[in-house]
């Protein structure tokens, strides 16, 4: 088959594509003939430093595509099913192996584009805010990275859940200005205004109830900063790429709430799987919009990753085989 692969850690031009052997299907999963594969945060910060699992090593977590073979010990799922599915690493590729577990069925006609964004995405977002978050009607909300996938997600699902005001940040304003059709109140520019006076100011210095924070290092603190009393941090993620260091007694005084929240840890359990086939069903409903940026080749996996890393892109970057 052929793959996005990289022999190392690195930027984007790390990634080549290559013929590399077929996967090998296990008794408990299936094999699917990709026909989407969405680019995660994930994924990239993986290929800057992740750990490599082969060389050379496919990385990606989300893939969308047809079934073409089922392992003898799997029951609910048959050939030529069309589903999205995540697994730790070898979405890059034009084949993919993945336990049956992972595996969510897509409802007839609906894009395996936006399918295969789902998962991780909507699934990380809602937990961020409902889960962990525990996010209450008319609630105030700020999502940090709104522009991300993350980000795209989980404005959405907070509008839908009847938040009461919905901030993000993003580093343009243009960014911001293509959030507000998905529910976004205020944007904050972050590279030209500071986010805790911004999210006071919006707020009458209330401060936010639920955040989510994707972004990490320094951003972090400003996200604890920003929250009202009894407030709640979701912390999903390392986007910013600098080291996490917090002051643990700035939650004390307001009675606030700092959550780490890795999906990964509870894919496996009932409450995700069925929470994320029922998002990609709301999605298909048209409830849900999968933002898509941009399409590229597979071929072209090194530029894909460097657009994204060249933060032009709002939601997902998506390949195909
Ligand atoms: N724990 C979990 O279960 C889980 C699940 C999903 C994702 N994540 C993590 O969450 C993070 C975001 O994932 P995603 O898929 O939403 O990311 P994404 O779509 O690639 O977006 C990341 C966004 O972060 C912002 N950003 C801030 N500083 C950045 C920097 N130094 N370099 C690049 N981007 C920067 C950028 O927006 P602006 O330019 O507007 O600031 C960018 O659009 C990643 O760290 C990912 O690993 C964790």
């Amino acid at each position: 088959m052929k793959a996005a692969v990289y022999y190392e850690n690195g930027g984007p031009e790390v990634l080549k594509y290559e013929e590399v052997p077929d996967p090998q299907l296990h008794p408990k999963g299936v094999i699917i003939r990709v026909e989407a594969i969405a680019i995660e945060g994930g994924d990239t910060l993986s290929r800057w430093r992740g750990q490599l699992a082969t060389r050379p090593h496919i990385v990606g977590y989300q893939a969308a595509g047809e079934i073409i073979e089922v392992g003898t010990e799997v029951h609910h799922l048959h050939v030529g099913q069309k589903v999205a599915t995540l697994n730790s690493i070898g979405s890059h590729a034009s084949l993919r192996a993945v336990p049956a577990r992972n595996c969510w069925v897509v409802p007839e006609g609906y894009d395996l584009k936006k399918a295969a964004a789902i998962p991780v995405t909507f699934g990380t977002a809602h937990d961020c805010l409902f889960e962990f978050g525990r996010l209450q009607k008319g609630e105030t909300v700020l999502i940090q990275a709104g522009a991300s996938g993350v980000g795209v997600a989980a404005i959405q699902l907070a509008k839908r859940a009847g938040a009461g005001m919905i901030l993000a940040t993003a580093s343009s304003d243009a960014r911001l200005e293509r959030l507000k059709p998905l529910g976004l109140d205020h944007g904050i520019n972050y590279a030209e205004k500071d986010v805790v006076k911004e999210v006071m100011r919006l707020t009458d210095n209330k401060g936010a109830n639920v955040i989510v924070d994707s972004v990490g290092g320094p951003t972090l603190q400003g996200s604890i900063n920003s929250l009202a009393y009894r407030g709640r941090v979701s912390m999903v993620g390392a986007a910013g790429r600098e080291p996490m260091v917090v002051d643990v007694g700035s939650m004390m005084g307001g009675n606030r709430t700092l959550s780490g929240v890795f999906l990964g840890a509870e894919i496996g359990t009932d409450r995700v799987h069925d929470n994320i086939q029922q998002l990609i069903e709301d999605a298909a409903k048209g409830e849900l919009e999968v933002v898509i940026d941009k399409v590229f080749a597979l071929s072209d996996a090194a530029a894909a990753h460097a657009y994204i890393e060249s933060r032009a892109a709002v939601g997902r970057v998506v390949m195909v085989p």
